[in-house]
């Protein structure tokens, strides 16, 4: 019999940790793991909130088996779609066959097909309510915070939001449910990470979501995934705020690709620039040893980036280039943004960095750099006035 957390009176944590997983979406690492956080209410209906990754259906149905105590399943809400947090709901069905499922129209297509589920649906709109005993449950629509038919679920007797992946963070639950019964130190950069790489490109609707929520007040956010937060609301609403809107911290992320140490050097100089003028955050990445997914944090994070390439094949150098479109795909906004490159024979990398820096829109700061060969000592001054002005950029920010 498991002994679950009691998150208010009649709402019981129901989801598991996944220490298994060596990538989330088969591309992130996971070095602390990730939960699928799902919930149970018993009242006089019972409704689950969500389900968890397929993997753990057995446990997640013997932990609700336990917490019905022999009463069946009227209700499951389903707020998001992403196999995640939908992968088992057919097993859910097949064990609870009269379950009703609660989800807008385009969950409900989805719903199909992923799991042929058609029938037993009960459909809701934008603010409609469903009364399950001494509350009722109110949804409003998220729409691609992460996925089109996102929904987030209000109890308005615990002032207790279900917001699907919004406010969620990678990191398994190790003991404690509850923010307030764990130590949260390495969540904050893991929510950052996960923002970026999971919700990255969509920070207008979570603005939109934001602004949508303002209006109810919140005590208790139960994500899908990470911490259910009661003390540290205003913080993780904060850093989900501040990353939609792409503001960064003061700080330089300097990235670059090396094949031979020549343009890992024009790195060197211009960081130690950077930390000459008084920038103290400072983060490089060699971009074939860093995993993307802590690029991306890093310049999610900050507002300055610098990025350095050799000239491959007259391209950019494959990493490079890679990590580019992903920067695209999520179309980070406002950053200072300098480069520099190096080429053998003929030079390419720097014109594509600054045909990068158009797509973008972003300010280039600095005279971007471009080195022959091994010719560091040509242009040692010239990387040191690029880590200069970029200094100069973000002081006049701060
Ligand atoms: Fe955690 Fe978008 O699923």
């Amino acid at each position: 019999m498991y002994k679950l957390k009691e998150i208010e009176e009649g709402i019981y944590y129901v989801g598991v940790n996944d220490r298994q997983k060596v990538l989330f979406e088969n591309m992130w690492p996971l070095p602390y793991g990730v939960s699928y956080n799902a919930y149970l209410i018993v009242d006089e209906k019972t409704v689950l909130v969500d389900t968890v990754d397929v993997c753990y259906s057995d446990i997640f149905l013997k932990k609700i088996e336990d917490a019905l105590n022999g009463r069946e399943l009227d209700y499951l809400i389903v707020d998001h779609m992403e196999p995640d947090h939908a992968g088992s709901i057919r097993l859910l069905r097949q064990r609870y066959p009269n379950v009703q499922i609660v989800g807008n129209a385009k969950t409900f297509g989805m719903l199909e097909g992923f799991h042929g589920i058609k029938d037993g649906l009960h459909e809701v709109k934008e603010g409609d309510s469903l009364n399950i005993g001494s509350r009722s449950l109110t949804f409003y629509m998220a729409p691609m915070v992460h996925w089109p038919e996102v929904m987030v679920t209000y109890d308005e007797k615990h002032q207790l939001l279900f917001s699907a992946d919004a406010f969620g963070t990678y990191g398994t639950l190790d003991g404690g449910v509850i923010d307030t019964e764990m130590n949260l130190d390495h969540f904050w950069d893991e929510m950052t990470r996960y923002y970026a790489n999971i919700v990255g490109k969509y920070g207008t609707p979570v603005q939109n979501a934001l602004r949508k929520l303002s209006g109810l007040t919140i005590r208790t956010i139960c994500s899908t995934h990470g911490p259910v937060w009661k003390a540290q609301i205003g913080k993780v609403i904060g850093i989900y705020d501040r990353l939609s809107r792409y503001e960064g911290e003061p700080g330089v992320v300097v990235v670059y690709g090396s094949m031979y140490g020549n343009t890992e050097q024009m790195a060197e100089a211009i960081a130690t620039s950077l930390a000459d003028h008084g920038v103290k955050n400072i983060v490089m990445h060699n971009v074939s040893k860093s995993h993307a997914s802590y690029i991306l944090k890093d310049i999610f994070k900050y507002k300055g980036l610098i990025i350095g390439s050799p000239t491959y094949s007259n391209q950019l150098y494959p990493e490079v280039d890679a990590l580019l479109s992903k920067i695209e795909l999520r179309e980070v906004k406002n950053r200072y943004f300098g480069y520099f490159g190096s080429f053998c024979w003929a030079g390419a990398a720097v014109k594509r960095l600054a045909a990068f820096a158009e797509r973008m829109k972003w300010e280039t700061v600095g005279t971007p750099v471009e080195q022959k060969q091994g010719r560091i000592a040509d242009q040692y001054e010239a990387c040191r006035a690029l880590g200069e002005a970029m200094a100069l950029r973000i002081k006049n920010e701060e």
